[in-house]
């Protein structure tokens, strides 16, 4: 895994950069709220490539500078030469799905912009790609965005040790630090049901305003310190137990869905714990297999009806060569 705090160097356009996709562990949702999160950035990526040019388009559409806000945002904050340039995106993380594309798209057309403005620091390019997402998506917290600039495992409001940074945002400073790689391979599923992350962040935001929701946020808030915890030793069997429990506190929490139920009994037999991970409502699982029948698991899910990855934690946002066209 490269360097996470390596800053983003200077370089001339065209410039080429790519940023990972995602994978929350423990406390999506509750992490809007202050809770702990333990996420980890995965070896899935988006990567742009940014030239200059006579008008301003994303994939050959003028339109998109005003039809897709993620562009939209990035242009307005990070990108404020305004001289016209044309982006071509392409990725390999399925859209809507949980596994953090709109954060790597926002990073790694930060990270492109930030080189070509003279080169640009981890913390900087965090907060700059936690903007350009809340500005587009106008809820959330910055846990996306931070994993795919960070890479690795990294704690959100959780862990221990000094902080890499923190990313101010709302009521609320996000303290973030690493957690040590207990060295694991994952899998990950899409249900191929696609959901709006702001709609599940506000319907969740609905249910922990009820009688019993400080008591649910707490229970969430626990989970995750001690899932940071036991992901930084290595204890797979705690890891696992806690897993479960935060599916059921999700399912409480109202964002688990009759396909993702499907999945994670699919992989029951292969697996030593599933949950959903990301927004929940469709999108996606994360599966700690049984070491050694990863492959099994992949065939299961898909067998159900999934889109399986195996992933593997990967370093955070950076340059890559340019095409030479
Ligand atoms: O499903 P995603 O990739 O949008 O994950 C969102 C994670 C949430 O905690 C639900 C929202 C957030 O911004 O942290």
């Amino acid at each position: 895994m490269s360097e996470p705090l390596l800053p983003i160097p200077s370089r001339e356009l065209p410039v080429s950069a790519r940023a990972p996709g995602k994978c929350i562990v423990f406390g999506e949702h509750a992490i809007v709220h202050g809770a702990p999160e333990l996420v980890f950035a995965i070896d899935l990526y988006t990567q742009v490539f940014v030239r200059p040019a006579a008008v301003t388009r994303l994939n050959g559409d003028a339109e998109a500078t005003r039809r897709n806000p993620y562009f939209a945002s990035a242009l307005a904050r990070a990108w404020d030469s305004g001289a016209p340039v044309e982006v071509r995106a392409v990725s390999r993380i399925p859209r809507a799905a949980g596994l953090g594309s709109s954060a790597a798209f926002a990073a790694a057309l930060a990270a492109a912009f930030g080189a070509a403005r003279g080169g640009v620091d981890r913390p900087t390019l965090a907060r700059t790609s936690f903007e350009i997402e809340r500005g587009a998506q106008g809820v959330g917290s910055p846990g996306d965005t931070t994993a795919v600039v960070g890479g690795g495992y990294l704690a959100i409001n959780g862990g221990e040790g000094e902080p890499l940074w923190t990313v101010p945002g709302g009521y609320h400073e996000w303290r973030v630090r690493r957690v040590p790689d207990p060295g694991w391979v994952w899998v990950v599923a899409h249900s191929g049901i696609p959901r709006s992350t702001a709609d599940a962040v506000r319907a969740v935001g609905r249910r922990l305003s009820a009688p019993d929701g400080p008591a649910l946020l707490a229970e969430f808030a626990r989970v995750a310190r001690d899932g940071i915890r036991a992901v930084g030793a290595g204890d797979r069997r705690s890891v696992a137990e806690l897993i479960r429990r935060n599916h059921e506190l999700l399912r409480d929490a109202g964002v688990s869905h009759p396909r993702l139920e499907a999945l994670i009994e699919a992989a029951a037999p292969a697996s030593e714990a599933a949950k959903l991970t990301g927004a929940g409502a469709g999108g996606s699982i994360v599966v700690l297999p049984i070491p050694g029948r990863e492959a099994e698991l992949v065939r299961r899910l898909a067998r159900a009806g999934g889109l399986p990855f195996v992933v593997r934690p990967v370093g955070g946002a950076e340059l890559v060569d340019a095409p030479t066209e």
